[in-house]
């Protein structure tokens, strides 16, 4: 299985220091943020991996990562020209995932402590449609909040975008697990009010269809998006990475 990472989008929360460097690129410890990402999708065996980066700092990738090597993975790199959001970045993979491949894609922006393997190998077993990781939070409003499917246990009946009132108290974090079918999924959402393709909306569309599965991780998450959270992560992350 492939692996794309999205570490496009411009990191306007952590203004200034992203206005020097792109979010993705920030320090967790000793490392940059998005070595976390390409950490976990290399321990669960997807070493062919896409990262979608803008065009902020796109050369400092390039000098730190190399072709992966170093880190125990193959990389490929694609910009995404402006902050159109997550779902238009993953329309960017089209060509490198391949017709009738599945693939798993990481927010670059979260952050997390369980092994991905089990959750991976759960969902080669899905023949079909798309898989979620949920956790449940102090505060889901922060978040897209899943709804639960009451006559199908393991589906989710849809998704909430930062809801003011959640029906859950659970996140949708960013590892998402797609079939291709989700390319044409892409093509069939506008744009929302803030004028982004949604990744939520992507979701809905697989949930529509009762092909959205989930699984809710054991062990810390976070979302690295913030002054606040950035520093948590820090905390929760040391030792990760060597
Ligand atoms: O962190 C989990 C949450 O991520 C989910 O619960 C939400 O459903 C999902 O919409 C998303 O919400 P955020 O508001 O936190 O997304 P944000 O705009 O901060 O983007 C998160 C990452 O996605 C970012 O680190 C890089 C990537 N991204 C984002 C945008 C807008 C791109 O690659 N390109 C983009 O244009």
């Amino acid at each position: 299985m492939k692996g794309v990472i999205l570490a496009g989008g411009t990191g306007t929360r952590l203004y200034p220091l992203t206005r020097l460097v792109n979010k993705h690129l920030l320090p967790v410890g000793r490392y940059p943020m998005v070595c976390y990402g390409i950490e976990r999708l290399r321990q669960a065996g997807i070493t062919d991996i896409l990262m979608v980066i803008g065009k902020q700092s796109a050369g400092l990738y390039a000098d730190f990562f190399g072709s992966g090597e170093n880190y125990g993975v193959k990389l490929n790199f694609r910009i995404q020209e402006s902050a159109g959001g997550i779902a238009e970045a993953l329309e960017l993979a089209e060509g490198f995932i391949t017709p009738g491949e599945k693939f798993v894609v990481l927010l670059g922006d979260n952050l997390f402590l369980d092994d991905l393997t089990p959750y991976v190998e759960k969902f080669k077993q899905q023949h079909i449609g798309a898989r979620v990781l949920l956790k449940p939070v102090d505060d889901p409003r922060r978040y897209g909040v899943p709804v639960f499917d009451p006559n199908q246990p393991g589906l989710i009946l849809y998704i909430e975008e930062k809801p003011k009132h959640p029906k859950s108290r659970y996140s949708v974090t960013g590892i998402y697990m797609y079939d291709y079918m989700v390319f044409s999924m892409i093509k069939d959402i506008t744009r929302s009010a803030r004028g982004e393709l949604e990744i939520t909306d992507v979701n809905n569309r697989y949930a529509e269809q009762g092909k959205l599965g989930y699984d809710i991780l054991k062990l810390w998450w976070g979302d690295a998006g913030t002054p606040e959270s950035l520093r948590e992560a820090e905390v929760y992350m040391r030792g990760v990475l060597p």
